[in-house]
């Protein structure tokens, strides 16, 4: 098969005049390829280029040829160059071979053939390689028929899996994120294997672990992906909080949801209506906190008294743990598990302004998306109920709407400042300020007194007086 149409970028022309320059024979390989043939219209990001020879020369001479003579970055002990071209990383490797020395456990890199390269690769679909020399441009090289795995849509490794997969354990999570990204099938065999070699994920950085996880989070169907890891025994190693939520206990005929799989159709139903990746977390994360404050008492049932606040404190453990940014993202996270029940609380009762005031007070620029997650939260198969918890919601957003034209709490600044109430009273700095402040703001979210200016100066005379502060 020939794919020189795959090679319209003008930089598969730069390389190969530099490749027959050298007399390198040099192929376009892995991802690009794969999504060409997928049809994926995503922007490409990343070419990955594979010479019989050196990978290293062949980039200095590309950058030669390339007007602007971009920088060549050399990893000299993996035998790897990269440089950038425009908005595309062009990475460069030698075809290589691995071999066991029989003294000794640790693999000998050798130069090899190009098919010796694909062999290393970690599934066939990531093998096929378009050929980029005069002699030969555009012939499609797939010794493993990647073809038809990307037409049956199959996962499959081109060696034994048990090899390709001790090669590099983080392969037995690419399998999982490729099956849900891109909606395909594990092969057997390979299934088998990671379920076998699961353990060796322990040896991955977790920098790895979650660059995967993210893109699982964010692939069309993330609960396709997490049951994978779940099968497979690779999520106790990865999210052992996620597994605590695994299964039902029945009591004196009592029985609580799987939080499990009740959270897996949270982060389905987000992501029909989001691709931020950290409103998804939030969702896989929300209930997490339930583990851990479960209990049974005979008056009441199954509980899980404060699970949202031990949740928010789980979150920073869990992103410390797995070396994810302990910054406004993991805060976010945070916020919207805290938070996760306040909606619904409200919308179960009589939904009233100083609720709702408070609501969109504590949650502020984030309301929108605390509302997104409690929808998502939504998961009864029960017909009437689904539709009652739809429209108790659409009632609670009915009122944020009111309040907040009228009462301009989400971002709330308060009508009387620090400044004006020393003044007022002619106070120095002191508790007096904070007391006021803090009075002032609890009338308004209450509803005892509009967010005005002059309310809020007649309330602060009144409550000075109370405290007395002034006759
Ligand atoms: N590869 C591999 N084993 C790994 C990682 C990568 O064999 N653990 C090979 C595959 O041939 C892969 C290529 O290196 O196609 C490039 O890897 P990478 O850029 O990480 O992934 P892509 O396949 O390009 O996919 P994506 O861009 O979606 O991450």
């Amino acid at each position: 098969m020939n794919l020189k149409n795959a090679l319209s970028l003008p930089i598969f022309n730069n390389i190969s005049n530099a490749a027959d320059a050298l007399e390198l024979e040099t192929y376009v390989i892995g991802g690009f390829v794969r999504d060409y043939l997928l049809k994926r219209n995503k922007e490409v990001k990343d070419i990955d280029v594979v010479a019989v020879g050196s990978g290293i020369a062949l980039a200095r001479k590309v950058s030669q040829i390339l007007p602007n003579k971009p920088k060549v970055q050399v990893f000299k002990t993996y035998g790897t160059a990269m440089l950038r071209s425009g908005n595309m990383d062009i990475e460069f490797v030698g075809a290589r071979k691995e071999s066991y020395a029989t003294d000794s456990r640790n693999p000998v890199v050798e130069d090899g053939t190009l098919e010796d390269d694909q062999n290393r690769r970690d599934f066939t679909i990531n093998a096929l390689a378009i050929k980029l020399n005069d002699n030969g441009y555009g012939d499609l090289i797939d010794p493993f028929d990647g073809i038809s795995d990307l037409e049956r849509k199959i996962i499959r490794t081109p060696l034994d899996p048990d090899i390709t997969y001790s090669d590099d354990p983080l392969r037995m999570m690419r399998a999982i994120r490729f099956a849900s990204q891109l909606d395909f099938m594990i092969e057997r065999t390979s299934l088998e294997s990671i379920t076998k070699n699961a353990e060796r994920i322990k040896i991955i950085t977790n920098e790895r672990i979650v660059d995967e996880l993210n893109k699982i989070m964010l692939s069309p169907t993330p609960s396709k992906g997490f049951l994978l890891l779940e099968k497979t025994g690779l999520l106790p190693y990865i999210l052992p909080e996620l597994m605590a939520l695994k299964g039902i206990d029945e009591i004196e005929g009592q029985k609580h949801k799987d939080n499990f799989y009740h959270t897996l159709e949270v982060v389905d139903n987000i992501s029909e209506h989001t691709d931020d990746l950290w409103l998804r977390w939030a969702a896989l994360l929300h209930d997490i906190g339930k583990a851990p404050t479960k209990k049974f008492s005979k008056k009441v049932g199954w509980t899980f008294h404060g699970h949202e606040f031990v949740g928010s404190k789980m979150v920073y453990k869990l992103f410390k743990r797995l070396k994810m940014p302990l910054n406004d993202k993991m805060k976010f996270v945070q916020k919207m598990v805290l938070m996760s029940s306040r909606p619904i609380v409200i919308s179960e009762d009589h939904v009233t302004d100083s609720a709702v005031r408070r609501l969109i007070f504590d949650a502020g620029d984030h309301i929108e998306d605390l509302m997104t997650l409690c929808e998502a939260d939504i998961t009864t198969k029960n017909p009437k109920r689904f539709k009652r918890y739809h429209n108790n919601f659409k009632v609670v957003r009915e009122k944020m709407k009111e309040v907040e034209e009228r009462d301009h709490v989400r971002n709330f600044q308060p009508p009387v400042s620090g400044e004006e109430i020393m003044e007022a009273f002619n106070l120095k700095p002191g508790r007096e300020i904070g007391i006021l402040k803090e009075a002032i703001k609890e009338a308004i979210l209450e509803g005892d007194i509009p967010n005005e200016k002059e309310a809020a100066i007649a309330f602060m005379i009144k409550k000075a007086k109370d405290i007395k502060l002034i006759k």
